[in-house]
């Protein structure tokens, strides 16, 4: 019988979120120190100021993991440590903290999974122009080359982007990440010079692989936040609807990425509403590199039903809330969805290895004296959603691997440190760790699907 490649089970992190440390060892400010300290921004005022302080307890941390029994960690380096202008050379002292972190790691037995944007894009270039600007996408290829060229003797596992969903569309169209633009227009240019960028660091790990004799193993990819839109009822109003939420959540990422085209339903829209994409010729190929992984984070589905027309002609749809659980997020709990996301992507988009690169919730913890969570409510969150994952293999999905989100309480975006997704929490005023009820759950059953595998 062929045998499947074994799961890697691991939890990720990104630098921003919990490194702190902001204007050490040469790091410049990025978008998110600008707008976090911009009044109104994110709650109660808060910052990535301190965070986690992993930049100062990272081997602590290291050890921690490797107490959980995982295979492998996605952390993002950030830009601002590793190229602190966003242009010209690297900075020596900020790629020595994830020099340290590989090594540790690797010490460990812990594979380490770079992601190399994760948001915090370096502000001058922002001031510069940022994503809506082609340039960055290009500047971007540069930053990949030099990380590529120190970590990647020790590191086969290269994501480009996180999320450019939220980079685009949270960060210039509704404004509620940094760095804070309301711009339709400027949000979808982004979103192409995103996926420009992509294509181009792609290319460029792939060469300083090939010429550095470190191609063995090599694993280049992306990750997006993908979400099944559901129709409320079959009536073509809300199919309409749904296929519209699904064009700009889903295959305005996936279609360019996967099929070399941008959905023509969408972009013909976007066009129409004077948000075209700023395609030039031969963009479509680069963002088209081949893709040996699709990571795909995964928290909630939503039911969409046709609206009346939205501000500016914009098609107008609603969520339509169902009768389920709920996370601290208010986002609905629906496991069985991540199923029918994993047969979907692998009967529609087959190709990449698809791994879990994010699952996991935010629940209003209680920690008792000790500072142990008995966070029920988040081990049965995991425990679902892996099994839904699980099954979505089981029925053929080519599914190499799952990470919790989030290894750590920690800077959650404009909430602050108020929605905690940790499996470990953080007392921020000690920095004490201690690993949440949750955090044995994943331990053990990390441990019993390795044995089942062996
Ligand atoms: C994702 C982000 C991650 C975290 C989780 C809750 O969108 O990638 O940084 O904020 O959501």
């Amino acid at each position: 019988m062929e045998r499947k490649p074994k799961l890697l089970w691991g939890t990720a992190t990104s630098s921003y979120q919990i490194e702190g440390a902001v204007d050490e060892d040469g790091r410049t400010p990025s978008i998110w120190d600008t707008f976090c300290a911009t009044p109104g921004t994110v709650v109660a005022g808060e910052t990535g100021e301190i965070a986690c302080d992993h930049y100062h307890r990272m081997p602590e941390d290291v050890a921690l993991m490797a107490g959980l029994g995982i295979d492998v960690y996605r952390f993002s380096l950030a830009w601002p440590r590793v190229q602190p202008d966003g242009t010209g050379p690297g900075n020596p002292k900020g790629i020595a903290f994830y020099d340290r972190l590989v090594d540790e790691l690797l010490a460990r037995g812990i594979l380490p999974w770079i992601t190399l944007y994760h948001w915090d894009l370096p502000q001058a270039l922002e001031d510069a122009g940022g994503w809506p600007g082609r340039d960055t996408a290009y500047r971007f290829a540069e930053y990949a080359a030099i990380a590529h060229d120190a970590l990647g003797d020790r590191v086969r596992q290269w994501t480009t982007l996180n999320e450019p969903w939220c980079s685009a569309m949270l960060g210039y169209v509704s404004g509620r990440h940094a760095p804070g633009r309301r711009d339709a227009r400027a949000g979808f240019a982004a979103l192409h010079h995103l996926l420009l960028g992509h294509g181009l660091a792609a290319q460029a790990i792939r060469e300083g692989a090939h010429a550095g004799g470190r191609a063995d193993g090599l694993e280049v990819g992306i990750t997006l936040n993908l979400s099944p839109k559901i129709p409320a009822t079959a009536s073509p109003e809300d199919l309409a609807a749904a296929l519209w939420e699904d064009g700009l959540s889903n295959r305005l990422y996936l279609d360019p990425l996967l099929r070399g085209e941008y959905p023509a339903d969408i972009a013909g829209k976007l066009e129409e509403l004077g948000c075209p994409l700023p395609v030039r010729d031969g963009d479509l190929a680069i963002i088209a590199q081949p893709l040996d992984v699709l990571g795909v984070n995964y928290y909630s589905s939503s039911v969409v039903a046709a609206a009346p027309a939205g501000q500016n002609r914009w098609p107008g749809t609603a969520t339509i809330a169902r009768d389920v659980e709920r996370t601290a997020m208010d986002w609905e709990v629906t496991p069985e969805e991540l199923t029918h996301l994993l047969l979907r992507l692998e009967r529609e988009y087959p190709g990449p290895a698809w791994y879990i690169t994010e699952n996991g919730a935010a629940y209003a913890d209680e920690p008792d004296e000790n500072g142990y969570v008995d966070d029920v409510d988040r081990e049965n969150y995991l425990r679902t959603h892996i099994d839904a994952a699980l099954e979505a293999r089981e029925r053929g999905v080519n599914l190499r691997g799952y990470f919790a989100w989030s290894l750590f309480d920690n800077f959650e975006w404009s909430f602050g440190y108020d929605r905690r997704f940790g499996i470990v929490r953080v007392d921020y005023d000690t920095q004490k760790r201690t690993p949440k009820r949750s955090a044995r759950y994943f331990a053990e059953r990390v441990a019993r699907e390795k044995a089942l595998e062996s």
